[in-house]
């Protein structure tokens, strides 16, 4: 990363989109002053995050798995667009497959996730209907460094969120929702102003003065 010019950063969505949107739109009221998207991945047909990105002027690149041969091969696929448009790190909002060690190789701690819930609680699919289900009174949203393993990379930061008897699976993702988007831009902006730094699975917030 160059030290004066925006974070080449480029969205990995499968699915609604919301969260790419956020960062879209954060960038475009100067919150995010410091990123440049400059690609949206999509490994899906159809997926309604492929027509926003149209709507929003992104470049998106639909990249199917099954035209692959391996997982492997997929990635490297993919980082040949990245590396065209010089992507130097990439936010996975709402991708929902493992990332594997052809991307985390050639993207060592530049690479996030969002999550919807408190890490290391209920990692993988369905978090909030883990959290309504083990009846915790208190969840939140994970933005976290990508490693090997599912939902498991060093802390960004977290947000939490009370949790009443009343709340259903439903009424828990759409009031994480908001928090989820909040804490991406919050996050997106300490990794893009080079705030970051990594020791052990502890992240440090530094003054960028
Ligand atoms: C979000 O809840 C995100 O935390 C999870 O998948 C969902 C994607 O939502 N990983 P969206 O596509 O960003 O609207």
């Amino acid at each position: 990363m160059s030290e004066n010019s925006p974070l080449r950063l480029a969205i990995f969505a499968s699915g609604r989109g919301s969260n790419a949107m956020a960062i879209l739109s954060a960038v475009r009221t100067g919150r995010l002053s410091r990123v440049d998207p400059v690609l949206l991945v999509c490994d899906r047909e159809n997926a309604p995050v492929l027509e926003k990105a149209r709507e929003a002027k992104i470049p998106a690149l639909q990249i199917l798995p099954k035209a692959f041969p391996s997982k492997d091969e997929y990635e490297r696929g993919i980082l040949f667009h990245l590396r065209e448009k010089n992507v130097e790190a990439i936010a996975l909002a709402g991708y929902m497959r493992l990332v594997g060690p052809a991307l985390i190789e050639a993207y060592p701690d530049r690479i996030v996730n969002i999550h919807p819930s408190l890490l290391p609680a209920f990692p993988g699919l369905n978090a909030q209907k883990q959290a309504i289900d083990y009846g915790v009174r208190v969840t939140g949203v994970t933005v976290h460094f990508v490693d090997l393993q599912m939902d498991h990379g060093p802390v960004i930061l977290q947000k939490c969120l009370a949790v009443s008897p009343e709340d259903t699976e439903e009424s828990l993702i759409e009031r994480l929702l908001p928090l989820e988007h909040e804490a991406y831009v919050e996050a997106l902006e300490g990794l893009s102003c080079g705030r970051l730094r990594i020791s052990g699975r502890r992240v440090f917030w530094v003054s960028d003065y």
